[in-house]
């Protein structure tokens, strides 16, 4: 198909400094937990951001000097020149594929305790950053960097800069945001100098300015010097000669960088969850940068709809669209737009899995896109899937976020597939959780494999369809895949931090009783341990329909998890601004309709609450009667020609909804492969030089 000539200006060239975007799609750094000990890895899946049409694909945050190590976060280093050509198979990789190539050369100043290389951590005026987050606390105070340690950082910085164009990167970045070293000289509370790097906004931009000029004279003229930059905090900042520090920022470096990337302060305001911030969120603070420079800018907000990025380069906010995320849900974004199958984006539903997936330090995961970080070690294209290995037709039972993610691969594989849901309407737990309070962009995960399964002429859904062991075997399909989900539990939790005791009788509920249009009485509890979305969602759902609602977890905090998705702050401020009571470190250890009994997790304080709804949010388990049942009948399974039955999703073991999307993913790959293959290959780091 043709590209709709309203995205024509998409694809125009951007000249940045010495090197040329070849259209508007930028890839903006973002790590991506494979670090320089998984080069294939990451050299793949950067090429294939590439390879599906971005015109610039950058590394994520890559550590300059040991006296910047973020362990046990995962970031890539350029310590010396050791780490170039673990790099240089990321640059080759995305330059095969006719995009540039972006490196932000990073130094964490306070933020980081240098847990490995064990130096001393540099910060302006020996401030850190006291986060309460496990990741991010730590017991190492960095020492005030003198005017020796200036100087040794702008000459690692050119250093690095120089490894970088040996390395084959187009694009060498200074890196001025989210609180690491650049940023903290730019804001007061980290910056207490008195000398030239201290004190006016001309001073404490100082750094920044001569990093950027060393970069330049590193890259000499072969690459363009970018600079990335928080502005949020410095938007909020009166200053005596502009409208605010921000402003008074850009026009001090305005023509410094080649070009400028503009962004948030924090993760969770750069990188917000949908469930709090709708696509372009970022425009209200960065929007007047493009005013004041003639260097193109780059922006980010969750750009998903081509229309979107039409209007903010047409409303002069921005030159170039900045994608993380949106690249991760789908590659091929751009070749979409280009090739007129904007309908097909696989768009990104805000959920920050992929953000957890740094947090925890592992390779990134997204709940859209199965394929991430699986290019090299399994192979998985985002677009190409082996032909099936055999003329089978599968049964999938049960239309959930699994059931659907398995019949599209397996009906793109060529496979005779049939869809068997036994409700009205396909989409199984999506279809509730989609209707609660900021969850309805998830509802992306069901639309768009409704939109891609529309389209295979061999996938037939059945709704409404009920089946039983003997339906399933008077069917006698190939194979049959058993997608029928997870059930809520009526369990309470003991000092242990283990699920026991049903708790059964009048007034206790769970999320399926609710899903199933249970009236709840106020005033009503939600206890969660859980601790991901449901049980802060549920609470705020009750309060908006006019309960009464405490909170009771025996974590430090509500929906302890969403730490690591980005949600936590928010989470607070919708529950304390719903007017939901919150209590911590407690569990519930006795109900009757009228009076709850609660225990303090550590000193077993008793407390009691007024209650006749209580809703437990807590363990799941897998609806797997079907399988167990069908599995149970050997004999009839061969005799009906049913050569496997399998479970997968959260029928299999539940969890969230990328590890049912992936589970179902990895089914329809495995399917009639050669058993040698199913093992994925071991990334290791290149040999040192
Ligand atoms: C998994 C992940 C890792 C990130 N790592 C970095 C990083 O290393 N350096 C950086 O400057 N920003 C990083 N970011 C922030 C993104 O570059 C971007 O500013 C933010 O995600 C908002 O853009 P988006 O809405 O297009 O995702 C990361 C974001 C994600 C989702
Ligand atoms: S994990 Fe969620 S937020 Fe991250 S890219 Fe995928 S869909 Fe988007």
């Amino acid at each position: 198909m043709a590209r709709n000539p309203r995205y024509d200006i998409l694809f125009e060239p951007v000249k940045i400094g010495p090197v040329t975007a070849r259209n508007r799609f930028y890839a903006v750094p973002h790590a991506a937990g494979m670090t320089n000990s998984m080069p294939h890895m990451r050299a793949a899946f950067r090429g294939t951001k590439a390879e599906g049409g971005w015109g610039v694909v950058c590394t994520g945050y890559v550590s300059i000097h040991p006296s910047s190590d973020d362990a046990p976060l995962p970031f890539a280093t350029l310590w010396n020149d050791d780490d170039i050509h673990s790099h240089a198979l990321m640059t080759e990789a995305v330059h095969r594929h006719g995009a540039l190539a972006g490196i932000e050369l990073w130094h964490g100043g306070g933020s980081v305790v240098n847990r490995t290389s064990r130096l001393t951590p540099l910060s302006p005026s020996g401030t850190s950053w006291m986060a309460t987050h496990v990741n991010f606390m730590g017991n190492q105070r960095p020492k005030a960097m003198d005017a020796d340690d200036i100087r040794a950082l702008l000459g690692w910085q050119a250093q690095a800069a120089r490894r970088a164009r040996s390395a084959g990167f187009d694009i060498v970045y200074v890196y001025a945001g989210m609180g690491y070293l650049p940023y903290e000289f730019l804001l007061p509370e980290w910056n207490l100098r008195t000398d030239a790097y201290g004190g006016s906004v001309a001073n404490r931009v100082r750094l920044v300015r001569e990093l950027l000029e060393v970069t330049r004279e590193a890259v000499a003229g072969e690459c363009a010097v970018a600079l990335r930059i928080s502005l949020e905090e410095l938007r909020a900042r009166p200053s005596a000669v502009a409208p605010s520090e921000a402003h008074e920022v850009v026009t001090l470096l305005a023509e410094v960088p080649d070009l400028w990337d503009v962004k948030m302060d924090s993760s969770p305001t750069d990188c917000p969850p949908s469930r709090f911030a709708s696509e372009g969120s970022h425009e209200p603070v960065i929007d007047f940068v493009r005013k004041l420079t003639l260097k193109p800018v780059v922006g980010v907000g969750r750009f998903t709809s081509p229309d979107s990025m039409v209007g903010q380069i047409r409303r002069g906010v921005l030159d170039l669209i900045g994608a993380a995320r949106p690249s991760i849900a789908d590659p091929f974004l751009p070749r979409k737009i280009d090739e007129g199958r904007e309908q097909e984006i696989r768009e990104c539903i805000g959920c920050n899995i992929c953000i957890s997936s740094w947090h925890d330090g592992v390779p990134v995961r997204c709940t859209q896109n199965p394929t991430i970080g699986e290019e090299w070690r399994r192979g998985w294209h985002p677009e190409r899937i082996a032909p099936a290995g055999s003329p089978a037709s599968v049964l999938i039972v049960g239309a959930g976020p699994a059931g659907l993610e398995c019949a599209l691969a397996l009906g793109r594989r060529g496979y005779e597939v049939s869809l068997a849901e036994a409700a009205d309407d396909i989409g199984g737990r999506l279809r509730f959780e989609t209707r609660l309070p900021g969850l309805a962009t998830w509802a992306r995960v069901l639309e768009w494999r409704r939109g891609q399964l529309d389209r295979l002429g061999n996938v037939t859904v059945y709704r409404g369809n009920l089946l039983s062991a003997a339906d399933i075997l008077e069917l006698g399909n190939t194979h049959v895949v058993i997608a029928t989900g997870a059930r809520w539990a009526r369990l309470l939790y003991s000092p242990l931090e283990i699920p026991v005791g049903a708790l059964e009788g009048p007034g206790v509920y769970t999320p399926d009783d609710i899903a199933a249009g249970a009236e709840l009485e106020s005033p009503a509890v939600v206890f969660d341990f859980d601790n991901y979305y449901m049980g802060s969602v549920l609470a705020e759902h009750l309060a908006r329909h006019g309960l009464r609602v405490s909170y009771v977890t025996p974590a430090g905090h509500a929906s302890a998890w969403t730490i690591m998705s980005n949600e936590q702050p928010q989470v607070h401020r919708t529950l304390f601004g719903a007017g939901i009571a919150l209590h911590t470190l407690t569990r519930v250890t006795a109900f009757e309709p009228g009076e709850l009994t609660l225990a303090n997790l550590f000193t077993n304080a008793v407390t009691r609450l007024e209650c006749r709804s209580l809703v437990i949010v807590g363990a799941r388990f897998a609806s797997d009667g079907l399988y167990t049942a069908l599995a149970a009948r050997t004999a009839d399974l061969g005799a009906a020609g049913i050569r496997s039955v399998a479970r997968i999703g959260d029928a299999l073991a539940p969890g969230a909804l990328v590890h049912a999307v992936y589970s179902g993913h990895r089914y329809a790959r495995e399917l009639d492969a050669d058993p040698a293959t199913l093992l994925y290959r071991r990334d290791a780091p290149l040999p040192l030089t």
